[in-house]
This record gives C-alpha cells, sequence and structure tokens, in this order.
C-alpha cells in the first residue's frame, strides 16, 4: 500500500462536538491505512479547536501510511448571530456556504491533478451528497449514531411500521420482528409531542437522498448490532459497521490530533484518578449539548452526598448565546465532598473511561459516549434527554445488560429525586446487580477489542470500504 498513489478522500461535519469526535477519528483511521484525508468543517468550529488542540490548517500532518489536512470554511455570520441558535436557519445557511466551498474545493483538486475520490459526510450536512453527485464522486455516509437508530428513522421514512402520531401519540412502535419500543423509547425527534421535530425533519432529509450515498458507515460493531446492520442489509442498504473508531490500535499515535472545543479547567484529573481505588469513583457526564434544569442537578449533588460515593462530575458552562445561567451546587457541597469528588468543566473522557478507578459513569446517552463506555467496559446508569438518547438508554439497560435506568428524558418531564440518584448509585457499584453489570460490560469491551484488531469485523470493513473507494476509479 505504502509505495501507491494516495486517494483523496473528503470528509465534511456539522460543527458539533458530537459530530466532530467520530469524523475526526474516521478521518484519522482512512489516513493511517494509506489516504490522504481533508477534514473539513466551520471556521468558528475550527477557531475553537485550534485554540486548545495541537492543530493548524491547511497544511497535512503525517499519520500512519497517509495524511490529515484541516480546512475550514466561513459559516458567513457574526459570532452574536442569533441564526446560530435555531438549528433550521443555522443549517440552512450553511448549506449555503458550505456547498460553495465544498464546490471549489473538488474543482481545485481537479486542477492540481488531485482528484477527490470520495466524500463523506454525516446526517446534519444531508446536502454534502448532492454536492458530490453533481460533481459525479463517490459518496458516503457516517451515521454517527446506533444502527438501532438508524433503523428506527428509515422505517419511520418509509413508512414501514406505525409510529406515534398526533391521533396515537402513545403506540408502541415494532422496530424489527423481535424488538419492540415504547412511544417514550424511540428517538424522540420522531414523536409528534416532541419539541424537536424540526431537527427529526433535519435527520429525515439524510433518508430522502440515501440512494445517493453508495455506503453508510456505522461507528457501531458487529456483535453489539449485528441484527440491525444485517437488517439493513436486506433493505439494500451497503452497511459497514467499522466502530468503535476511537479504539482502533491504527490510530494510537494520533491520539494527539483531537477536535475538543473545551480545554479542561482542571489538569489533574488522571493524578486524582490514580489516588483512588479500582471499582471507586462515579464518572458523571451529559455530553456537550444536554443542560438539565438546575432543579434536576441540585437533586444529583445530595444524591452524590447522600451515598458518599467518590465522584468525578463534568459540569460545562452553557454556550453564552443560549442565554442559559451557569448550575449552582448547593451550598456547602464542594467543601463536603473535598476529599472525595472532584468538579470540572470539561474532562479527557476516553482516558477517564479507561481509568481502573472508574465504577460507573452517570450519562445522557449520546452515542459517542454510549460507545466509549461500552467498549471500555463501564456501566451506566442512564440519565438520557432527547433524541437517540432515550433510545440508547433503551438498549443499554435492556438488550446490552450494562445499565440502570435512572432518568427517562426531558419529554417525560419527571424529576428524579436524590432517593432514586443514591438507590441507583448504590445498586450499580456494590452487590450482585453491580457484579452483573461489570460482567456484561466486560464481555462488550472485549468484543471491541477484537473487531478493531487487524483482520477482526470492522477493521476489514475499513479496509473493504477502502477498496471499493478505489474500484469506483477516480
Ligand atoms: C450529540 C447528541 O446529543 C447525541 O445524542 C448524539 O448521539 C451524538 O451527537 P453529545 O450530546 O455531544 O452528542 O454527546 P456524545 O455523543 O456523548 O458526544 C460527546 C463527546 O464529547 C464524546 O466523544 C465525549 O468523549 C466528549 N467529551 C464530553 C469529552 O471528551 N469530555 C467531556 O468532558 C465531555
Amino acid at each position: 500500500m505504502g509505495s501507491e498513489t494516495p486517494i483523496h478522500i473528503l470528509l465534511v461535519s456539522y460543527p458539533a462536538q458530537g459530530h466532530i469526535n467520530p469524523l475526526l477519528r474516521l478521518a484519522k483511521c482512512l489516513a493511517a491505512k494509506g489516504s490522504s484525508v481533508i477534514f473539513i468543517t466551520t471556521e468558528k468550529a475550527g477557531k475553537d479547536m485550534k485554540a486548545v488542540n495541537n492543530i493548524t490548517d491547511k497544511s497535512a500532518t503525517p499519520i500512519g501510511e497517509g495524511s490529515l489536512t484541516f480546512e475550514f470554511f466561513d459559516d458567513g455570520l457574526k459570532d452574536d448571530d442569533l441564526i446560530k441558535i435555531g438549528f433550521d436557519g443555522f443549517s440552512k445557511q450553511l448549506e449555503l456556504v458550505g456547498k460553495q466551498f465544498l464546490s471549489q474545493m473538488i474543482k481545485n483538486h481537479v486542477e492540481s491533478n488531485e482528484p477527490i475520490s470520495c466524500i463523506i459526510n454525516n446526517p446534519f450536512f444531508p446536502w454534502v451528497c448532492d454536492v458530490a453527485y453533481e460533481h459525479n464522486i463517490p459518496s458516503a455516509l457516517l451515521w454517527i449514531q446506533s444502527t438501532a437508530v438508524f433503523t428506527a428513522y428509515y422505517n419511520y421514512f418509509h413508512k414501514l411500521v406505525r409510529f406515534p402520531s398526533d391521533s396515537e401519540p402513545y403506540i408502541d412502535v415494532q422496530l424489527n420482528s423481535s424488538l419492540v419500543l415504547k412511544h417514550n423509547e424511540i428517538p424522540d425527534f420522531l414523536h409528534p409531542l416532541s419539541k424537536y421535530q424540526f431537527l427529526g425533519e433535519l435527520i429525515l432529509g439524510q433518508f430522502k437522498n440515501l440512494s445517493k450515498a453508495f455506503c453508510v458507515l456505522v461507528d457501531s460493531y458487529e456483535e453489539l448490532e449485528h441484527d440491525f446492520i444485517d437488517y439493513s442489509s436486506k433493505n439494500s442498504i451497503l452497511m459497514r459497521s467499522i466502530g468503535p473508531l476511537f479504539k482502533n490500535p491504527i490510530i494510537k499515535d494520533a491520539n494527539n490530533i483531537r477536535g475538543d472545543f473545551v480545554k479542561s479547567d482542571d489538569c489533574n484529573i488522571i493524578e486524582w484518578l490514580n489516588t483512588k481505588p479500582k471499582d471507586s469513583v462515579v464518572y458523571i457526564s451529559f455530553g456537550t449539548l444536554v443542560y438539565l434544569p438546575q432543579e434536576q442537578v441540585n437533586e444529583i449533588a445530595y444524591g452524590l452526598l447522600d451515598s458518599k460515593v467518590s465522584f468525578l462530575w463534568v459540569i460545562k458552562p452553557p454556550p453564552k448565546e443560549m442565554g442559559l445561567k451557569e448550575h449552582v451546587l448547593p451550598n456547602g457541597f464542594l467543601e463536603e465532598t473535598n476529599e472525595r469528588g472532584k468538579v470540572v468543566k470539561w474532562s479527557p473522557q476516553e482516558e477517564v473511561l479507561a481509568h481502573p478507578s472508574l465504577a460507573c459513569f452517570i450519562t445522557h446517552c449520546g452515542w459517542n459516549s454510549s460507545m466509549e463506555a461500552l467498549s471500555l467496559g463501564v456501566p451506566m446508569l442512564t440519565f438520557p434527554a432527547w433524541g437517540d438518547q432515550v433510545t440508547n438508554a433503551k438498549f443499554l439497560v435492556d438488550v446490552f445488560g450494562v445499565g440502570i435506568r435512572l432518568g427517562y428524558g426531558l419529554m417525560e418531564n419527571k424529576l428524579i429525586t436524590r432517593d432514586e440518584v443514591k438507590r441507583c448509585l448504590l445498586e450499580a457499584t456494590t452487590g450482585e446487580k453491580a457484579e452483573e453489570l461489570k460482567k456484561n460490560a466486560g464481555k462488550w469491551k472485549k468484543a471491541a477489542e477484537d473487531v478493531v484488531a487487524v483482520g477482526g469485523s470492522s477493521d476489514r470493513n475499513l479496509d473493504e470500504f477502502i477498496e471499493d473507494i478505489k474500484k469506483c476509479g477516480i
């Protein structure tokens, strides 16, 4: 492979952390396997990434046998433009400027005799497939959520099964031949009572032009989601599971190339974890977009106080433009938990989850966090907010057997009390249930290690994907 001329692959990511992370991991894997990869997102995201990480734009960094270059496009908006708050207007603006940028870049590559062989996008940028199609370039989608959630959207879009509607909002959904989701377990962007239905529309836009992508890549793995991967193949979709991307050993040396928007205010997190006994610390994080009501934060804080566990809690300040107040912790909380607790604004999550001192993870069940915890063998207390998170919670608890249900999603509007927090924490950290969760989590960890090793299903699928691109011959 080393002496071959590298193929040029573009990856275009929506400027959100939960999208950038999996796309950047894929970019590094493709580069490590010999491709010349260009990672594109907006200038604003690029500015945040450059402020925190050691990355530069427009110059290629060697990774394995290939290379990775960052390119950022101007979203055409002032930093304080209110369009940025509403996803809908912002997405339309990004489509407008992104299409022009991408077309120009494709032309530049043709002129410099380095034509683009494939363009990969994620579900919030369905227009990328249109640009690829216009330029006669093969395109692929990196689906950044679970394959089960992909199936839900697919079934909804093609009206293959009944979903909750205005007249029947509480019906169950038969996801495939063996699995039924309750109305509050479907990705709630598809629910008639959700206030985020416009996001469902955005994602369904991807299903409208799915036929333009020759392949759907998923950051998941065979052993975990075999039935759903198989279901997609039966529907004539070339689906390749290539996850867990972050765990692929070929990108180990590129660990320093990261897309974090935030830097931790505390450099001693791992040192602090080193001082804690094995299986003793509860890690709490709700991803990058979810902001819990203050009242709920209070209940979690008192639950931690009452249960007396050690904990590492990520509490991020909300982005300024959202106009939300920063969370405050109950009076005396930090003093009382000084020895056994740490509160930070950001953590190196992969390292934290891999640390032997971790006992369990209170998570909002974003797919990246779920994948990271599953494949690092960490049991979870599921506390979803919206979207795919409620479906992921169902799978973590009832299908994968690694979780205890704590929250039910913001649509349920239910305050989880300190007593429930305490009860679930104790159940997940001591006794028979804790043992069972740990055993199941260990099984998924081992499976994850096997699939990304040389010859494992995910690693093979990645190789086959690159071969598919080469066969297209651009
Ligand atoms: C969004 C959606 O909310 C989620 O439902 C969807 O599945 C993916 O896109 P987000 O809420 O940001 O994602 O959560 P998640 O998918 O878990 O991604 C967060 C990423 O940030 C993870 O890779 C996690 O490791 C990283 N992170 C988060 C850190 O590195 N440090 C932190 O302190 C918090």
